[in-house]
This record gives structure tokens, C-alpha cells and sequence, in this order.
């Protein structure tokens, strides 16, 4: 079987003698695969043992001096393969090495784009994972759910046609180079998913941070055509702000002239959600909007900002009626949530991305 074998490493000096040789002792595989270990800086003599094999296997160490990170890794040992077909694994040994062959196999016979190692489809599973861990790994699989018709998308052991790495985005980072890769895809990807079961390293600590799985939440809102960033969020909290006093005076200014309350209470609405969407058009979500008003994006505004009165609403009812707690404190919670309400509404359906990816339809079977 011919194909190339990714594995990215970050301190794992005390893995790489067991994990290549459960992967040299395997039958099934034959001698026509390469590995190559793509080292990010490691300082506890990581690069040295994976040297130690070059001369007598077909081993390759790939050094890199950037910024370590696990997708950028990967890509790089994508670019330095030999053979068309490419497959990822950890090395710290959780991921089974005899299910490399049936991995491999639907790519290098051409009926599959990707094939995914799952750990949440029959047959598949977890051992020794600390439940918090698998708790995250699902939310973001179920998450991940939202934008492609994968069970488990955080899988780091795939396979694929080296190919598509070139529809990767160049500025993919962190831990889920496979869901970059499924959205590369565009919707045309034959994908499989086949069971495996992951076992928690024995040797050695996880790298995976904080700060990666806010990476990870990041490129999933990207990927799924939202606008959602600090920028556009501060600015729409500034807009929200000049809104309710646009909405006050209004309303004061009404009143002071005779006007009804029913009359002042729309005429303000109206004219402090049609500041906001200007001011929101124009400055918080500036890069994805044409450059003019449109009317059927401020009826879409007008839409989700009712939604989120609705919630608002319902919020405090519950809270007060449900709860017991005093309406003076009920209304901040229920404020919050129909601002939260009310700013995804904006960068995902009002203000999108220009180009929203194609939604993925695949074939899997097990
Ligand atoms: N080159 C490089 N650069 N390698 C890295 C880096 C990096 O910045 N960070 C981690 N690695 C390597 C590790 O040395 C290991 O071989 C592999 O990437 C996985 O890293 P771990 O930090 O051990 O991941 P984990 O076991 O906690 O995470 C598991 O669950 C994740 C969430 O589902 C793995 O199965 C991941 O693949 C999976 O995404």
C-alpha cells in the first residue's frame, strides 16, 4: 500500500521508539509507506530518536522553527510527501495502528476523498479518557455537526487525497485540520467514517490548551459564514448603546409633544432600529455588507431584533414568575440574552459572510 504518514510531534521523545515500531512490525501495511514526523521545536530529544531510524527505515524528520502549531505541521509534511494518498496519526500511541490499513484502503482504491478513524459511530469509542476531555471532544463534534454531516470531526487520525490539502486555507490553525479539510471540500467529498477506539496516552502530557479550543470555536463560526469577532461584537455593543438613548430622546421628545404613548413607543422603536442597522451596516459589520441599505437585510434586522424582545420577554417571565426573582435583577439575565440573541442573529443571518460555504452532503458508511 502506497501512501505517506503524517505524524506531527511536540515532545513525545518517550513515544516515538514504541510507536514506530508497533507501526514497522505490521503486516497488513507492507513496505511501500513512508512516515514522516514533523517536529515542532521539541526539547526533549524527540528529533534525536526519530533520527535514530532514518538510516534503516523509511523514516523522514521534517524540523520546522515557526511557531509550533498542529495544522501547520501537518500541511508541511503534506508538501513534503512522496505519495498521493496521505494519512495523519498522533504519536503518543491512542490512535490503533492496525486500523491504518482499512483507513487507507477506500483512498488508495479511489472510492473515497476522506476516510475518518471515529470514535462515535458503532464500534468505536474512548478508553482512559478523562471525562471532561471527551466531554469537550463531543460538544465540538456536535457542534462541528452543524456545518458537516460528520460524527466525529476532531478526529487526528484520517486519511485523504493529497490533492485536496490545497484547498486549505492558508491561515488554518490549532488542533482540527480534518474539518478544514471537510469544508475544503465544498460539498463534493466522498467521505467515510470507519470506528476506531482512542486510548488516552500513557507516556508524555496532551498539549491541547484553552487557547485551542477557542481557536478551534473560531474557525467553526468562520467556517460556517458568521461574522462573529471582537471587532464586530464591540462595535455592535457601542451601536446598541447610541441606540437606546436615539430610542429615548425619541420617545421623551414624542411625549413632550402630545404625541400617545402607543404612537411615541412604535415612532421610537422604529427610529432607533433604523439608526442601529444603519450604524451596524455602515461600521460594525462594514466588511461583509454591499455598501448600500438594502431592504430586505434591514427586515431581516428588524426580524431578529422582535425575536429577541420575544426572548427578552420570556426570559424575565421566566425568571420572575418561574423563579421568584425580583424583576429589579431578572431583567439584567434577560437583557444579556437578547443582546447575545440579537448579535449572533446579526453576524449570521443579517450580516454573513460574503460567500457562505457549501454545506457538505456525504456518503458514509462504516
Ligand atoms: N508538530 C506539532 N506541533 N505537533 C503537535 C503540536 C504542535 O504544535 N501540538 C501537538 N502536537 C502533536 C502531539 O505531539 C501529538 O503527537 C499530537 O499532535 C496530538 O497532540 P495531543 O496534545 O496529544 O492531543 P490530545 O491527545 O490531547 O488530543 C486528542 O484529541 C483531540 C481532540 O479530539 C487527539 O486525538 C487529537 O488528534 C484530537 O484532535
Amino acid at each position: 500500500m502506497q501512501f505517506s504518514l503524517i505524524i506531527p510531534t511536540l515532545n513525545e521523545a518517550s513515544n516515538i521508539n514504541p510507536l514506530l515500531n508497533s507501526l514497522f512490525a505490521l503486516d497488513c501495511l507492507g513496505d511501500q509507506f513512508e512516515v514522516i514526523i514533523v517536529d515542532d521545536g521539541s526539547t526533549d530529544g524527540t528529533p534525536e530518536k526519530v533520527k535514530s531510524w532514518e538510516a534503516t527505515h523509511n523514516v523522514r524528520l521534517i524540523e520546522r522553527h515557526a511557531e509550533p502549531d498542529l495544522t501547520a505541521s501537518i500541511l508541511e509534511g503534506v508538501a513534503a510527501a512522496r505519495h498521493p494518498v496521505i494519512a495523519v496519526m498522533d504519536a503518543d500511541l491512542s490512535h490503533p495502528s492496525d486500523r491504518l490499513a482499512a483507513l487507507v484502503q477506500p483512498i488508495v482504491d479511489g472510492s473515497h476523498d476522506v476516510v475518518v478513524g471515529s470514535r462515535y459511530i458503532p464500534g468505536g469509542g474512548t478508553e482512559n479518557w478523562p471525562f471532561y476531555r471527551e466531554w469537550l471532544s463531543r460538544a465540538g463534534g456536535l457542534l462541528a455537526r452543524a456545518i458537516c454531516d460528520v460524527n466525529d470531526a476532531t478526529s487526528g487520525f484520517f486519511a485523504f487525497r493529497r490533492a485536496l490539502a490545497t484547498h486549505i486555507p492558508n491561515n488554518a490553525r490549532g488542533y482540527k485540520i480534518l474539518l478544514e479539510l471537510l469544508m475544503a471540500g465544498q460539498g463534493q467529498l466522498r467521505v467515510k467514517e470507519i470506528p476506531i477506539c482512542f486510548r488516552d496516552r500513557t507516556r508524555g502530557t496532551s498539549k491541547l490548551s484553552f487557547s485551542h479550543n477557542l481557536i478551534f470555536l473560531q474557525r467553526l463560526i468562520a467556517l460556517a459564514g458568521g461574522t462573529v469577532s471582537i471587532r464586530t461584537a464591540s462595535r455592535f455593543a457601542v451601536v446598541g448603546f447610541l441606540g437606546v438613548f436615539v430610542d429615548v430622546l425619541i420617545y421623551q421628545w414624542m411625549i413632550s409633544q402630545g404625541s400617545g404613548l402607543a404612537l411615541a413607543h412604535i415612532s421610537s422603536f422604529i427610529a432607533a432600529a433604523t439608526f442601529n442597522y444603519t450604524l451596524n451596516s455602515k461600521w460594525s459589520f462594514r466588511l461583509h455588507h454591499p455598501g448600500h441599505l438594502r431592504w430586505s437585510q434591514f427586515i431581516r434586522f428588524l426580524t431578529v431584533g422582535l425575536f429577541a424582545l420575544l426572548l427578552r420577554g420570556g426570559v424575565l417571565a421566566w425568571l420572575v414568575y418561574g423563579w421568584g426573582v425580583g424583576s429589579e435583577w431578572a431583567i439584567f439575565p434577560a437583557i444579556i440574552a437578547a443582546a447575545g440573541v440579537n448579535y449572533l442573529g446579526s453576524a449570521f443571518y443579517v450580516f454573513p459572510k460574503a460567500d457562505p460555504p457549501v454545506p457538505l452532503h456525504i456518503r458514509w458508511r462504516t
